[in-house]
């Protein structure tokens, strides 16, 4: 089935991960993808593994120079945008009496102000029935300890979801969001950590969610999908929640 036939998405954080899986799966569906990261070595990787037809655009979602370049090189590429996936962020631990500023600017920087001004820069290239999916994460409807700023970022690019769907609503572009939860990817890995280490994470997470495991990137990436297809046309500033349970059950 190519429900995607014809179109062109870009995945920022597309070289790893959820975005990887996504990319792939977007272009499985027919369109035309462009990816961006951080690491020209992992979006190398990520573009080869994508094939010829696949764009990678080194380009960090914190720094607003990179944002304009990745839109004049989307222009030049595609001519124009129809699907968005912001994707790209960052994850880790913020405990009350141990953060500091540069953690808490670093967090919000990547996964707030990042989706914020990825989405404006996507916007010149956006025609009417365009769709752009925000990637929340489950952590933005539970209390986790520790978590405190990874959560609010992810309630703040959920309320994105619903006032940018509002704000384009004239420009007839869907504003959803996919909210997954704990997915098998290297964001969860430690520096240094063996695979039988990570192994033993993953088996110590998955006990966690009711469905008894870890998710897997594609089964984040198969809601993406639909939000970008037409087959999610009467939905507007949604969230799929795509997480075992983990914040349902
Ligand atoms: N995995 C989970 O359990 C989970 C759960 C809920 C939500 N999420 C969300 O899913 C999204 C993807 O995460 P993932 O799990 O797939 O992790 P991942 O494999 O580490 O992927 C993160 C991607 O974001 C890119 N990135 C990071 N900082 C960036 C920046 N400043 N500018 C541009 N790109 C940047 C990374 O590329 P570079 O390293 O090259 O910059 C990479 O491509 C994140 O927003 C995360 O919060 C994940």
């Amino acid at each position: 089935m190519f429900m995607l036939h014809g179109k062109t998405a870009l995945i920022t954080g597309g070289s790893s991960g959820i975005g990887l899986a996504t990319a792939r799966l977007l272009q499985d569906n027919g369109a035309r993808v462009a990816i961006t990261g951080t690491n020209p070595e992992k979006l190398e990787s990520a573009r080869a593994e994508l094939g010829d037809a696949a764009l990678a655009i080194r380009a960090d979602v914190t720094s607003r120079e990179d944002l304009r370049r990745m839109q004049q090189e989307l222009k030049e590429a595609f001519g124009s945008l129809d699907i968005l996936f912001a994707n790209a962020g960052v994850a880790f631990g913020t405990p009350i009496e141990s953060t500091d500023e540069a953690m808490y600017d670093r967090l919000m920087d990547v996964n707030v102000e990042g989706v914020f001004f990825s989405v404006q820069a996507a916007l010149p290239l956006m025609p009417s029935g365009s769709s752009i999916i925000l990637n929340t994460s489950w952590l933005n409807q539970v209390g986790a300890p520790g978590r405190s700023l990874l959560s609010a970022s992810k309630a703040a690019v959920r309320s994105f979801a619903r006032t940018l769907s509002a704000e384009l609503l004239e420009r007839r572009i869907r504003v959803n969001a996919v909210s997954p939860g704990s997915i098998e990817t290297p964001i969860h890995r430690g520096k240094n950590q063996t695979d039988e280490e990570f192994r033993a994470y993953a088996t110590r997470v998955g006990a966690q969610v009711p469905l008894g495991r870890m998710g897997r990137p594609e089964e984040i990436a198969a809601a993406v999908l639909f939000l970008a297809s037409e087959s999610s046309s009467y939905m507007l500033g949604t969230e799929i929640v795509v997480d075992g349970g983990r914040a349902e059950l």
